[in-house]
Order: C-alpha cells, then structure tokens, then sequence
C-alpha cells in the first residue's frame, strides 16, 4: 500500500489539537484513526476519524491496529497538559506522558510504524533567556509536566537513532482558537487557559476572569504570550508529516510552533471584549507559579524545514473562532451566550 493511502493514527485524537488535526487530515484526503480513552478528550470531538476508545499503552492492541490497517505514519498527542497539576501529581505526569508512552512507542515500532509526529511544548524551555526561543535555545524546564514532554524528546531522539522510525517533535507555543466551521475547539475540564476562561467570563459562564499578576517585567505588567491558531498547529501536522515522508527528512527534529509575536494577557482580555461587544470584569490576583513573564517563539525552523507559517494566528481571528466555539458550548451547557 502506498504510505499516503493508508490511515494515520491519531493518539490522543479526540483531545483539542488532536481533533482538529484529525479534521485537516480529513480535509486534506486523509483517512484517520483516532485511538483516545476518552479521559480528557470527547467522543463529540473524535468524529473526523474512526473512533477506538483504548488506552494507549495497550501494547498489543496498538501493534495489532497498525499491523492490520498498514499504518506507517502516526502523530501522539496523548498527554496530560495542565502545568500545576502535574506540580502536584507528578506521578500522573510521568505515568501518563512517559511511561504509556514508551510502551506505545514499543508498540508502534513493533506494528511497522516509520513517522511520527510528538506534541511537545514550548514548557521545555523553562525560563527564557532571550526574548524570542530558538530550538537552540537551552533546555531547563521548570515544571514536571515540561520535564516530561523532555524526556519524551530525549527518549523519541534515542529511539530514532537505534531504527528507522523518523520524528519531529512539535514544540507549542499557546495553542488558541477555534474550527472556524465551529467543529471543534478547547473543551478542557476543567478550564485552566487564558482565552477560553477569558471569553466565558464574557458569556457569563464566568462572573470574572482573574489576571494572575500585573508587576511583571512587561509594557501592561501582565505576561506575554505567542498565540498559535489551533489550525495552523494542526497544518504543521500536516506539514510535518509530509517531510517526514521525504528522503531527505532529518532523522529527528524539535521544531517551534509559534508566530514570532507576543501579546500581553491584558492584550487579549481587550481583544476578547472587542470582538465579543461585552465587558470582561478582571480581578488581579498574585503571580501564578512558574510562568515566565514573556514566551515567544523564533519560528524560523518550522518556516525553513516544513515551509510552515502560520496562516490564522492573528489574535482577532483567534478570539472570533474561539467565541463562536465559547458560544456552542454555552448551548451545550443550557446557558445562553
Ligand atoms: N492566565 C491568567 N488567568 C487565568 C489563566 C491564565 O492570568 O485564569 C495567564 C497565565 O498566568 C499566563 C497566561 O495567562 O501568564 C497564559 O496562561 P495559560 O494557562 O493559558 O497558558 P501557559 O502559557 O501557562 O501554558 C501554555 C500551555 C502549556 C505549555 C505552555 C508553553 O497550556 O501546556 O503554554 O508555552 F506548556
């Protein structure tokens, strides 16, 4: 079979970057299979792929669905993502982001697996040391959860050399936004991020959103972030996995997700009340721990080597799609917006 007409599989894929690649591959001709447990992710959300409710660490099960369907290529989004959980439950974080996944990694290997694309994060980093972050810059992540997503680079980096498997391991910015058909978007629960606490504070799910400090470093005082259209996260998918799949294709990359662009959490609770016409009431509160107060991305990388940029990461955009999005859940939740 031709590597492009077989399935990719999606891990993790009904989670909210895993969906709305799942989508764009479904756009793009793909066929998709989403393998999800369903912990965090919704069944709502899987529909762009056939669904296999499994937990990814069910060695057997992966080997046999790759073997069986002919897949080669495989993206692994499965993972627990919130930066002060993982603080308090470490063991939850090396568990689910390390251990399952290392089993997996066995597994896809064994099923014929020769591409994957790894969702890391910008968490990696740690505190930055310049104002925008190559791939270059140093590693010294400052939480458990961006200490497993590096592992999980070290150990992909290991496998790769000691086979054939090719990867690239996709480095996050903040992901934000919304499908802008309204299909899918960020359903976490519960909510932790800045956009979609932001905008039910303007729907009214939310009586106020909380600013975790304003004596930053900064022009406003609050931290400053990259946002990254979740549409153009999933299109580096896409774009990743088509250089994979070329001769010349680096055995293993890091490579950033980002805009190059930074926008003060000020900044977006001003876009937020623009495009929605509604007042967000803000409360200050103390520094959360652990954020950096400015993260941006050199995205020169992921332009140079997968000819990616970012085509709906402009914040108007971000927040439009994300309201619409804020508002299907509103109706979902029995709440008008
Ligand atoms: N923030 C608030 N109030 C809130 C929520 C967030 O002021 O209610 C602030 C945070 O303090 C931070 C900014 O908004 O300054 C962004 O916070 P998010 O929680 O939305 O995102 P983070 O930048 O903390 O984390 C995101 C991903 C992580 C990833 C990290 C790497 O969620 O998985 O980007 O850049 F590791």
């Amino acid at each position: 079979m031709n590597r492009a007409d077989a399935p990719i599989l999606l891990l993790g894929g009904a989670g909210y970057v895993g969906a709305q690649t799942a989508k764009v591959l479904k756009d793009a001709g793909r066929s998709v299979v989403i393998v999800d447990d369903l912990s965090s992710g919704h069944r709502e959300s899987a529909r762009f792929g056939e669904l296999v409710v499994a937990d990814i660490a069910d060695a057997a099960r992966m080997t046999t669905l790759c073997r069986d369907l002919g897949i080669v290529e495989a993206m692994h989004f499965a993972a627990r993502i919130e930066v002060a959980e993982s603080r308090v439950d470490p063991a939850r974080y090396y568990e689910n982001n390390v251990v399952k996944s290392k089993w997996l990694l066995d597994a896809l290997l064994a099923g014929g697996v020769q591409s994957l694309v790894f969702s890391s994060s910008a968490a990696v980093y740690g505190d930055p040391q310049a104002p925008r972050i190559s791939e270059t810059h140093p590693c010294n992540p400052v939480n458990p959860y961006g200490r497993t997503k590096l592992v999980m680079e070290w150990m992909l980096e290991d496998y790769v050399r000691a086979s054939n498997l090719k990867c690239i391991a996709l480095r996050y910015f903040n992901a934000a936004g919304a499908d802008p058909c309204g299909l899918t978007g960020e359903w976490h629960e519960p909510e932790t991020h800045l956009l979609p606490l932001a905008l039910q504070a303007a729907s009214g799910r939310r009586e106020k959103f909380r600013i975790f400090g304003n004596d930053y470093p900064t022009a406003d005082g609050t931290c400053i972030r990259d946002f990254v259209h979740v549409v153009d996260v999933a299109q580096a998918h896409v774009a990743a996995v088509k250089y994979l799949a070329t001769e010349q294709a680096l055995p293993f990359s890091a490579i950033n997700l980002g805009t190059g662009e930074g926008f003060s959490v000020r900044q977006v609770v001003r876009a937020v009340e623009e495009v929605t016409g509604r007042a967000v009431a803000v409360e200050y509160e103390p520094r959360r721990v652990g954020d950096p107060a400015v993260l941006v991305a050199d995205p020169t990388r992921a332009r140079n080597l997968l000819g990616w940029q970012p085509a709906r990461s402009t914040l108007p955009v971000i927040v439009r799609d994300a309201w619409a999005w804020e508002q299907h859940l509103c109706t979902l939740a029995g709440s008008d917006a």
